[in-house]
């Protein structure tokens, strides 16, 4: 019988004849025994295994090297030594797979960099084993947050024939050889399709039909930016709710964040202590600060204005009916308010086709959520409910109805206000992290140029 090095850690009392398997970390030879270090990546924390010269096959020590698996017997007895609670003492110590010279993560102290270009071994880090168990309970504490509020978790299709954002920068999907674009309906679906950059657009039938719904999956863009936050395949959650306008959405989008920032506090401790104290200094603080205090919100003209006064220079433009950009939204939320912030109501010209037009004619109901540090982490609406308006969007961003009948169909039959929004995993991580590079939040990140493992 295996015991995981974590539950053996949380031992109330010392216990014989237990067996751990994991990979050495360091050994270090004393006089008469050696100290190994084992971690099996069920916590950040090593066992210490006290292996006594006389045991039988001390002899091939040498092999327990960094890197190396082994199977170790043995009695877990209170350490003598500072530091730690427990040690186990071996009774058997058996290698399983040896490790020589040139296992890449002999030391402590890799940058980030060096470890993407091993991203086959990095879980076996310290900060990496934290970041994908963070992960892990995250997506468990997705689900458990909309679970518990009577969500339904729907499958949306990866492969599509909509883009749903309009901004193409969608990756195709082709079975066929040669020049794809020439005759489409000869392809394997008989027209052009792509890799979705949002489930959206099914989420929203499914609202119309089981009233709150999620989607959390793999989405796609093929925007060939090479920033800290841009990844070409990340996980997205997208709740959709019927019955629901913005300021619902709002709430609901804020809630959500201030529940993640609370479970991460609550449940990932040891890992959150790495991060606070080798990544973030501030993590905690600002964790507890989210979870605490209600986040501050801002219509797009206020935010502008905000900008137009500040008297930073800012690489980019700031002027009504421009997006916001990444500076401009961290100037925002790190600098400004120094809190998380929703910005609403964005000008129509900006915003895709499917945000409800409000009254003024001029702003659509958009909400971003700019967390310090990230920028966007959310981006949401309240929908266009209404058959005519839905129409004349489409019209203003040269969408053709035919290509979305079925989308309209839910203005045609039973129509009812509906919002919901996305928010990208890995932005979320970054967040409750501070791991700042995307390419770190995720096992195997896919950039411009980059499909290594
Ligand atoms: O703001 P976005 O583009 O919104 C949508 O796709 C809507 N259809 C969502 C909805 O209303 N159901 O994307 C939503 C979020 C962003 O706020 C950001 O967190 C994340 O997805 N995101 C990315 N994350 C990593 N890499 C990228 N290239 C991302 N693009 C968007
Ligand atoms: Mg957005």
């Amino acid at each position: 019988m295996r015991t995981l090095i974590k539950n053996l850690l949380n031992s109330t009392e010392p216990q014989e004849a237990v067996t751990v398997k994991g990979w050495v970390r360091t050994r270090r030879d004393a006089k008469g025994f050696s100290f190994l270090e084992m971690n099996d990546g069920t916590c950040l924390a090593n066992v210490q295994v006290v292996v006594d010269a006389s045991l039988p096959g001390y002899d091939k020590i040498q092999l327990f090297t960094t890197g190396a698996s082994a199977v170790i017997s043995g009695n877990l007895i209170a350490s003598p030594a500072q530091g730690q609670k427990w040690e186990l003492r071996a009774t058997n110590i058996e290698l399983i797979g040896p490790a020589d010279a040139t296992y890449p993560l002999q030391k402590k102290g890799h940058t980030s960099e060096f470890l993407r270009t091993i991203a086959h071994l990095r879980p076996r880090s310290n900060l990496f084993g934290a970041v994908f168990r963070m992960r892990s309970k995250l997506a468990y504490a997705v689900h458990q947050f909309f679970q518990e509020r009577d969500f339904v978790y729907v499958h949306t299709p990866i492969i599509t024939a909509s883009d749903c954002e309009g901004a193409g920068e969608m990756f195709r999907v082709t079975s066929l050889k040669g020049n794809i674009d020439e005759k489409p309906e000869t392809d394997f679906f008989s027209k052009p399709t792509y890799l979705t950059v949002s489930g959206q657009l099914e989420g929203e039938t499914f609202a119309c039909a089981l009233s709150n719904i999620y989607t959390f999956g793999p989405t796609f863009r093929a925007e060939n930016s090479n920033t800290a936050r841009h990844a070409a395949e990340f996980w997205m959650i997208e709740p959709e709710m019927a019955f629901c306008d913005l300021e619902g959405d709002m709430q609901l989008g804020e809630e959500f964040i201030k529940a993640m920032a609370r479970y991460a506090l609550e449940h990932c401790a040891e890992d959150l202590g790495l991060f606070g104290k080798f990544v973030d200094k501030t993590l905690h603080e600002r964790l507890k600060f989210v979870v605490d205090r209600p986040f501050v919100r801002a219509p797009y003209t206020e935010a502008i204005d905000i900008l137009h006064k500040s008297g930073k220079k800012f690489e980019f433009p700031v002027q009504y009916g421009l997006n916001l950009q990444s500076e401009h939204e961290r100037f925002l939320t790190e600098e400004h308010f120094k809190s998380p912030v929703t910005v609403y109501n964005y000008p129509r010209e900006i915003k895709p086709f499917y945000m409800r037009l409000n009254d003024d004619g001029k702003t659509v109901t958009a909400m971003d959520v700019l967390v310090p540090g990230i920028g966007e982490v959310i981006g949401g609406a309240q929908r266009e409910e209404r058959m005519e308006q839905l129409l004349e969007n489409m019209k203003l961003h040269k969408l053709k109805p035919e290509d979305y009948w079925w989308y309209l169909d839910l203005r045609k039959y039973g129509s009812v206000p509906h919002a919901g929004f996305g928010l990208g995993f890995e932005r979320l991580l970054m967040f409750l992290t501070g791991v700042s590079n995307i390419r770190d939040v995720i096992p195997f990140a896919r950039t411009p140029g980059n499909v290594e493992f």
